[in-house]
């Protein structure tokens, strides 16, 4: 059984992936690492916590020894438009904790699991069925740490053996906790306003395509991958997976068809649209399915059902 350590545990995937950990592992057996509020409701009852700072190396190894730990999930990591307004932030939370888990896993010879991200690719990436193996140049300082990050963890699994794994999570999809400062953030958001009953303001231009993934695949992905047979593995860091790909007016339909009043307005994002506009419109992800058996149960009209009743129930709307 394995004893793993989140690290970064209150962000959008934190929250959804420590439970599904305690489900699948034990409650005793995830330790939920947490650096700042706001802390999801009942967070410190779910199961241990400890206080961990992703930047401080001592801290994570700390809670590794103590708790006797074997896989980390490091999912520390500052968002690609927060993170092009502070361009250091960024890459000292990304990369900083990033470092130091590699090396504590290294000592205590853990596995480590780190999203990386659509953000990996850039401009002159194919922007189609974006293959595998392709151009990473990302010109985001976000796309910049993820790209960096793959080569790390690649690096040590060949240098040193620690087994990293990672995918390139395309926007997540979620009800429980709000990412932050995200390009993909918009088809959260939309969701909110429309169950709330308020017109939404989209930042992304009608016609820009990229991947999305509901949260309970994103979950199941890390978890498949992090259970893998290392034989089967041709990659490591890190695998494309993708769930859809819609631009704003899809999405909107889709909402549309639960609640026809719903309506949207665009104002553009100049910094989000550049950023998108620089990301794949679809990404190629037979490898993920042909070396760990990758495969997503939720489409754009499954998703926006189970989103609707969700939120529906969280804030007892009526429209
Ligand atoms: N959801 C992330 C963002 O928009 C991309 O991985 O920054």
């Amino acid at each position: 059984m394995r004893k793993i350590l989140i690290v970064g545990s209150t962000g959008q995937i934190g929250s959804e992936l420590s439970q599904k950990l305690r489900s699948v592992y034990g409650k005793d057996n995830v330790v939920c690492g947490h650096f700042a509020p706001p802390y999801p409701e009942g967070f410190f009852d779910a199961g241990p916590t400890v206080q961990v700072d992703a930047t401080d190396k001592n801290q994570i190894a700390e809670a590794v020894k103590h708790y006797q730990i074997d896989t980390i999930y490091n999912l520390a990591a500052i968002l690609s438009a927060t993170a092009e307004k502070n361009p250091a932030l960024g890459w000292n939370v990304g990369i900083g904790s990033l470092m130091n888990c590699l090396d504590v896993a290294k000592e205590y010879r853990c596995a480590v699991f780190t999203p990386s991200s659509i953000g990996a690719f850039g401009p002159d990436t194919p922007h189609t069925k974006t293959p595998q193996d392709t151009v990473q140049r990302p010109n985001t300082i976000y796309g910049i740490t993820k790209v960096t990050g793959e080569l790390l963890s690649d690096y040590y699994f060949q240098r040193w053996g620690v087994d990293t794994r990672s995918v390139r999570f395309p926007g997540l999809i979620s009800s429980l906790t709000l990412p932050g400062g995200g390009t993909t953030d918009y088809a959260v958001e939309i969701y909110y306003k429309a169950v709330q009953g308020e017109k939404f303001t989209c930042p992304i231009q009608a016609g820009t395509f990229m991947d999305m993934m509901y949260m309970p695949d994103a979950l199941d992905a890390a978890i498949q991958l992090m259970e893998a047979d290392p034989s089967r593995l041709k990659h490591r860091n890190s695998f494309n997976v993708t769930a859809m790909s819609f631009d704003p007016e899809m999405l909107l339909k889709a909402i549309q068809k639960h609640l026809p009043g719903f309506g949207m307005t665009y104002e553009i994002d100049p910094l989000k649209q550049a950023i998108a506009d620089s990301w794949p419109d679809s990404m190629d992800d037979s490898c993920a399915r042909e070396e760990w058996d990758w495969n997503p149960q939720f489409d754009l009209d499954t998703m926006t059902a189970d989103m609707i009743n969700i939120l529906k129930l969280k804030y007892g709307n009526t429209h």
